[in-house]
C-alpha cells in the first residue's frame, strides 16, 4: 500500500520587536513596596520594556514578522498561513488579519491562537501540522503580547514580572525535517493559578432574559504554585520531546525556556544536567513577555551569531491554562 510521505519542517528566519521605553526595578519600586535587590534576586529581572498607549500589538508583531521574513529570504506574498499566538490581541475577534494586510501577505490565511506563555511552542506544533500534511509550505508564526495593559500595577506579586514584546519565525516545508519532536500538555485543574478573567455584570434585557456584560480583570496569580508547577513539569516535558526527537538531552546545544524567572531556568537546567553555558537568558532586560519570550530569545541569539545553522535547540513554554510544552528543532535549513 502506498504510504503518504510526510513533509519536513524547517525554521528558516526569526525576528523580534520591543517597545523602546524601559522601566527598571527602581522605577517599579516607586509603584509598589519592593526593591531592585528583591526583584533581581527572586526573578533575575532588572528591567522590562513597556508599550506606550499608542503602540498596537499589530505594530510590534509586524516589525518582528518583517525581520523573520527577511531572514528567511521569502516575500510576504509567499506566505500561506499566519498564526498569531497572543493573549492580548488589539481586538478580541483577532489581530492576525491586520497583520496580514500590513505585511502585504494577501495570499495567507491568518488567525489568532491563545495558549498564554505556552503560545509560541503550541503555535510551532500547530503550524507544523499544516506543513507536514502538505497543506501549506510557508508559515509565519508570531508570539506577541502587551501584558502591561493587563497587569495590576499595585500588586507587587505580579507587576514585577511582565514586559511587552513580539517575536516571530518563518517555518517552511523542505525534504529534510528539522522539527525533531514536540510534546504539549494542559492541566485545567490548576486553571485558577494564573488568570486574566472576564467578569460579567448581569444586565437584564427583557423579562426572563439576562446577559452578562463587563470587562477583563487584571492578572491574578498564585506565584508559588506556578513556580512549583514550572520546575516540576518543564523538565518532564523536555524529556518527552527529546524522546520523540530520538536525541539525548546531552545533545541539545541550546535550551530556550520561556523567560519567566531565572530561578526557574536554573532549576530546570540543573534537573536535566544542562550546563549554564547552554541556557539562553535575556529576562534581565525584558522580563516575562509571555508568548513572545522564546522567539525574542531565539532571534537575539541567532543575530548575535550564538546559534548557528544545524544547532539543536530545545524550547519550552509554560504558563496559564495551566499549559506547558516543548519542541526540539535544528535551527535553519
Ligand atoms: N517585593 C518585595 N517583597 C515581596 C514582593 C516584592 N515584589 N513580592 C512578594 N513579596 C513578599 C511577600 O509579601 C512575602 O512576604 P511575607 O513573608 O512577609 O508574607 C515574601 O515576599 C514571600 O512572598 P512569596 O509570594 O512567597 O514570594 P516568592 O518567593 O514565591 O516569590 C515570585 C514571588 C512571584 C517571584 C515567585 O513566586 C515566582 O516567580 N513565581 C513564578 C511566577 C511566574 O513565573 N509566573 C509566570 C509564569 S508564565
Amino acid at each position: 500500500m502506498h504510504q503518504q510521505q510526510l513533509i519536513g519542517v524547517a525554521i528558516t528566519g526569526s525576528g523580534s520587536a520591543l517597545p523602546p521605553v524601559a522601566l527598571d526595578n527602581h522605577g517599579v519600586s516607586q509603584l509598589v513596596e519592593t526593591s531592585d535587590e528583591w526583584i533581581a534576586s527572586r526573578t533575575g529581572i532588572r528591567q522590562r520594556r513597556l508599550a506606550d498607549p499608542t503602540t498596537s500589538l499589530v505594530e510590534l508583531a509586524v516589525e518582528a514578522a518583517k525581520g523573520a521574513i527577511a531572514m528567511a529570504g521569502i516575500a510576504p506574498t509567499d506566505l500561506d498561513l499566519i498564526v498569531l499566538a497572543t493573549s492580548t490581541a488589539d481586538d478580541l475577534f483577532g489581530s492576525a488579519g491586520k497583520i496580514q494586510v500590513e505585511l502585504g501577505a494577501l495570499q495567507a490565511v491568518a488567525f489568532d491562537m491563545t495558549a498564554a506563555c505556552s503560545g509560541f511552542v503550541f503555535g510551532l506544533a500547530t503550524a507544523a501540522q499544516f506543513i507536514r500534511t502538505g497543506v501549506y509550505r510557508n508559515v509565519l508564526l508570531i508570539g506577541a503580547d502587551i501584558l502591561s495593559r493587563w497587569v495590576n500595577w499595585t500588586d507587587r506579586g505580579t507587576c514585577i514580572l511582565f514586559g511587552d514584546g513580539a517575536g516571530a519565525v518563518v517555518m517552511q516545508a523542505q525534504s529534510s525535517d528539522r522539527l525533531l519532536g514536540f510534546e504539549l500538555r494542559t492541566d485545567g485543574t490548576q486553571n485558577s493559578s494564573l488568570n486574566l478573567k472576564f467578569q460579567a455584570e448581569p444586565k437584564k434585557l427583557v423579562e426572563g432574559v439576562t446577559i452578562g456584560q463587563g470587562g477583563y480583570q487584571p492578572i491574578t496569580m498564585n506565584g508559588k504554585e506556578v513556580y512549583r508547577f514550572a520546575v516540576n513539569k518543564v523538565p518532564e516535558v523536555l524529556e518527552k520531546a527529546a524522546f520523540h526527537a530520538h536525541i539525548n538531552i546531552a545533545e541539545i546545544d541550546w535550551l530556550i525556556l520561556h523567560q519567566a524567572n531565572q530561578r526557574i531556568l536554573d532549576a530546570v537546567a540543573e534537573r536535566l544536567n544542562i550546563p549554564p553555558a547552554k541556557v539562553i537568558s535575556n529576562l534581565a532586560n525584558y522580563g516575562n513577555t509571555s508568548a513572545a519570550s522564546i522567539a525574542i530569545a531565539l532571534d537575539e541569539s541567532v543575530r548575535q551569531g550564538k546559534i548557528q545553522p544545524g544547532d539543536i535547540i530545545a524550547a519550552a513554554g509554560f504558563g496559564a491554562g495551566l499549559s506547558w510544552g516543548a519542541a526540539i528543532f535544528k535551527w535553519g535549513k
